[in-house]
C-alpha cells in the first residue's frame, strides 16, 4: 500500500513519474487505502475509441462504508456535517459520523420500504440540507443510482432528466430558503411530473413548512417515513461492482440537451478520496467548507464522496455568500473555525465588489488553505483572495476539472506546488495532459498553447453519458483520436504551469455555471415572435462571462414586451440561471453560404471589439454584420 498522502514537491514528483510510468502499479497502491469487499482481479484495461475504461474489474465495494462504516470505530463522534442554515439565526446542526450513518441507513430503509432496488434511478432535486447529502448516501448505500438535480432548475428541466434515466422515485422538500428567497422545490416537481409516467412514488421533506399538494399514492413524507421504522436502522451495504454506476450527472454540451454523464464506483471513489486528500492537505482535525451546491460536481466529489471518504469534517450551507450581507462566507469562516475553504471566482469577484473592509471584520485566521473551482481565475480575484482571505498565508489551489472528470485535475497540492496567479499549475498524479492544434497534432515544449487533451485515462474519468454511448464517443473522443478532449484552451508557460483559457466549443460559463448555447437558443426560439437567435458569450465583471442574445423577431424590434418573453422563456425551459443579460434584435444573421452561424464575428460584436472583425467575404449577406455593428447594446 503507497501512503495517500504527498507531502513534498520530491514525493509529487515522483508520484507523478511513477503514475505515467506504472500506472496499474501506481493505483493499486492508493486504492489499498480504501476498504474492498473483495479486491480486483485487473486494474486497468481501456481504449478511447469506442471509449471503453474499466477501473478495478472484477473489485467489489460499497461507497458509503468507505464513507460511514469505516469511520465508527476511530471517528464516531467527530463531525462529520456542520450545517450552516440560511438564515444566521436558525441554529446550525452538526452531524457525527455515527450520527450520518445512523441517518443515512434509516433513509436507505425508507427507499427500500417504497420499492427502491439496486439500479434504480432516483432523482434527487432538494435545497442544501444535510438531508441532500443523505438521500445521496442512502441511493449509494441500496446501490441506486442517484441523479441531482440543482434546485434553480425548472420544471421542464427536471422533465428531460427524469425521462432521460426512467427514474422511478423523486425526493424533494417542500421548499427550502436561498438567501432573500423561498424556493417553491414540490410545486416545480409536481409541473415536471405532468410529463413523466416512469416515477410512481416522491419522498418529500419538510422543511419550510409551507403548505404543498401530496398527490395520493404517490407522495409521501420523509418524516412520516422515518418514524414508521421505529428506530430500526440496520441496513447492510449492497455490494457493488466497481464498475457499477454510482451517479448520473447532467451537464451541458455545445449540441443539444444536456448529456448525463456516467460515474462508476469504484474509480469514482478512489479518485476524489485521493484528490481531496491531496490537493487540500486535509489533516485530521480540519474543518473544510465548500461552498458549492451538491447540484454540481464539486458538491458530490468535494462535499459528499471525496472529504467523507477521507474521514473530513464538512461545512455544508444552505444559503448565498451574499445574505444576509456581503460577509457571510467569512462570518462562517469565524463560527465554525474554517480551515480550508473551496469556492468559486464568482463569489470571490462578487464578494470584491463589497469592499475589503468587509472580510477585515472577521477573524479569518483559521484558514490555512483556499481553492477555486468553476472557471478561470482573473489575476486581480486571486490577489484579493490571497491578500484579505488568506492574508498572504494561505495557498491557494486553482483547481481545474469537469464533471466529466469527476475529480480535480489539473491543481496545486497546496503548500507543496508553487502557486502563479491565474495558472491551475501542474497536472496530478495519474494525469497525462497533452495540447494539440486544430488538426490533432500534439503541441510539445513549453511557451505554448493549444486545445487540452488528456492521453490516458484516470479512475474518475466518465465511462458513458446514459443511455446513449455514441454521444459520449462523438462529443468526448471523436474529436482527435485517441485522446479526451475536454473543450478547453489552455496555455502552458515556459515553466510547464498550466493556465485554462475557457472553452473554445459552443458552451458558456456563466458564474461557474456551464451553459451549452444551442439550449439557450433552443428556448429563445420556442417565444412567441421569434425565427431565430444566436447566443454568445462576453466578458462579464462578476459572472466571467455574460450571455448576449442576437434574435431575429420582425414583428417585434426593440419590443420590451417580447424581451420579457423571451426572459420568461428561458427561465421556464432551463432555468434563471441560463437567462440572457442583453438581447439584441436583428434582422438577420452572419451565415456563411452553407448556413453556419459565424460566432466568431458576433463574439466580437458582443465584447464591444468591433474594428477588427477579420475576414467577412465567405459571408452569404456581409451587409448584415454592419447592421449588427451599429445595433450593438
Ligand atoms: C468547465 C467544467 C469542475 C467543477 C465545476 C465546473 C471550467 C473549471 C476551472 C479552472 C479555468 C475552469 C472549464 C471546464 N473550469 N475549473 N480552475 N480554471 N476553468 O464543472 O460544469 O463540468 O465545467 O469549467 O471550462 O471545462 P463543469
Amino acid at each position: 500500500m503507497s501512503s495517500l498522502k504527498i507531502g513534498t514537491f520530491e514525493e509529487y514528483q515522483q508520484a507523478y513519474e511513477h503514475s505515467v510510468n506504472q500506472p496499474e502499479d501506481f493505483w493499486a497502491g492508493i486504492a489499498d487505502n480504501f476498504i474492498w469487499k473483495k479486491k480486483w482481479d485487473n486494474v486497468l484495461s481501456w481504449n478511447f475509441k469506442d471509449p471503453d475504461v474499466k477501473w478495478f474489474e472484477g473489485a467489489k465495494l460499497n461507497i458509503t462504508e468507505n464513507c460511514l462504516d469505516r469511520h465508527l470505530e476511530t471517528l464516531g463522534d467527530k463531525p462529520a456535517i456542520i450545517w450552516e442554515p440560511n438564515d444566521p439565526n436558525e441554529k446550525s446542526r452538526t452531524l457525527t459520523y455515527k450520527e450520518l450513518h445512523r441517518e443515512v441507513c434509516q433513509f436507505a430503509l425508507v427507499l427500500k420500504n417504497n420499492g427502491a432496488k439496486k439500479g434504480d434511478r432516483i432523482c434527487i432535486y432538494m435545497p442544501m440540507l444535510p438531508e441532500l447529502a443523505i438521500a445521496v448516501l442512502a441511493c449509494a448505500r441500496i446501490g441506486a443510482i442517484h441523479s441531482v438535480v440543482f434546485g434553480g432548475f425548472s420544471a421542464q428541466s427536471i422533465a428531460d432528466r427524469v425521462n432521460d434515466a426512467q427514474c422511478n422515485i423523486v425526493i424533494t422538500a417542500d421548499g427550502g430558503f436561498r438567501g432573500p428567497k423561498d424556493l417553491p422545490l414540490k410545486p416545480v416537481i409536481d409541473e415536471a411530473l405532468t410529463q413523466c409516467s416512469s416515477v410512481d412514488k416522491v419522498i418529500v421533506f419538510k422543511r419550510s413548512s409551507t403548505s404543498v399538494n401530496m398527490t395520493k399514492g404517490r407522495d409521501i413524507w420523509w418524516q412520516d417515513e422515518i418514524e414508521k421504522l421505529n428506530n430500526n436502522a440496520e441496513c447492510p451495504a449492497e455490494e457493488m461492482d466497481a464498475e457499477d454506476m454510482l451517479f448520473i450527472l447532467y451537464t451541458s454540451g455545445s449540441t443539444g440537451k444536456p448529456k448525463g454523464v456516467v460515474h462508476t464506483c469504484g474509480g469514482y471513489m478512489v479518485y476524489t478520496g485521493y484528490t481531496f486528500a491531496n490537493v487540500f492537505q486535509y489533516n485530521q482535525g480540519d474543518v473544510y467548507f465548500c461552498t458549492a451546491d451538491i447540484g454540481w460536481i464539486t458538491g458530490h466529489s468535494y462535499i459528499v464522496y471525496g472529504p467523507l471518504s477521507q474521514g473530513a469534517t464538512v461545512v455544508l450551507f444552505e444559503g448565498v455568500p451574499t445574505y444576509p450581507n456581503a460577509g457571510r462566507f467569512w462570518d462562517i469562516v469565524q463560527k465554525h473555525k474554517v480551515n480550508i475553504l473551496y469556492t468559486a471566482p464568482t463569489a470571490i469577484r462578487s464578494l470584491m465588489s463589497s469592499g475589503k473592509e468587509i472580510p477585515a471584520k472577521y477573524d479569518l485566521s483559521s484558514l490555512k488553505v483556499l481553492g477555486s473551482v468553476g472557471e478561470p481565475i482573473n489575476e486581480e480575484a486571486w490577489h484579493w483572495f490571497d491578500d484579505n482571505i488568506g492574508h498572504n498565508k494561505a495557498p491557494i489551489a486553482d483547481t481545474w476539472w469537469q464533471t466529466e472528470t469527476g475529480g480535480i485535475m489539473i491543481a496545486p497540492i497546496a503548500g507543496v506546488t508553487k502557486t502563479k496567479p491565474g495558472f491551475a499549475t501542474l497536472p496530478l498524479p495519474g494525469v497525462q495532459p497533452i495540447l494539440v492544434d486544430e488538426n490533432g497534432k500534439e503541441i510539445t515544449g513549453n511557451g505554448v498553447s493549444g486545445n487540452l487533451c488528456i492521453k490516458f485515462p484516470w479512475p474518475g474519468i466518465l465511462r458513458t453519458t446514459y443511455g446513449d454511448h455514441e454521444r459520449c464517443r462523438q462529443a468526448y473522443f471523436a474529436t482527435y483520436k485517441d485522446l479526451y478532449f475536454t473543450g478547453d484552451g489552455c496555455l502552458r508557460d515556459d515553466d510547464g504551469y498550466y493556465r485554462i483559457t475557457g472553452r473554445v466549443d459552443d458552451v458558456l460559463n456563466v458564474s461557474g455555471h456551464r451553459i451549452g448555447t444551442a439550449e439557450v437558443e433552443n428556448a429563445i426560439n420556442l417565444t412567441q415572435g421569434v425565427v431565430e437567435s444566436a447566443i454568445v458569450g462576453y466578458p462579464h465583471d462578476i459572472k466571467g462571462q455574460g450571455i448576449y442574445a442576437f434574435v431575429i423577431a420582425p414583428d417585434a424590434k426593440g419590443d420590451d414586451s417580447t424581451c420579457n418573453a423571451i426572459l420568461a422563456s428561458v427561465t421556464k425551459v432551463i432555468g434563471p440561471i441560463a437567462k440572457p443579460d442583453k438581447i439584441q434584435f436583428v434582422s438577420g444573421l452572419p451565415k456563411t453560404r452553407s448556413g453556419k452561424i459565424m460566432r466568431r464575428i458576433l463574439r466580437k460584436i458582443a465584447e464591444g471589439d468591433t474594428s477588427n472583425l477579420g475576414d467577412t467575404s465567405t459571408l452569404l449577406d456581409p451587409a448584415v454584420v454592419d447592421e449588427i455593428k451599429n445595433g450593438a447594446l
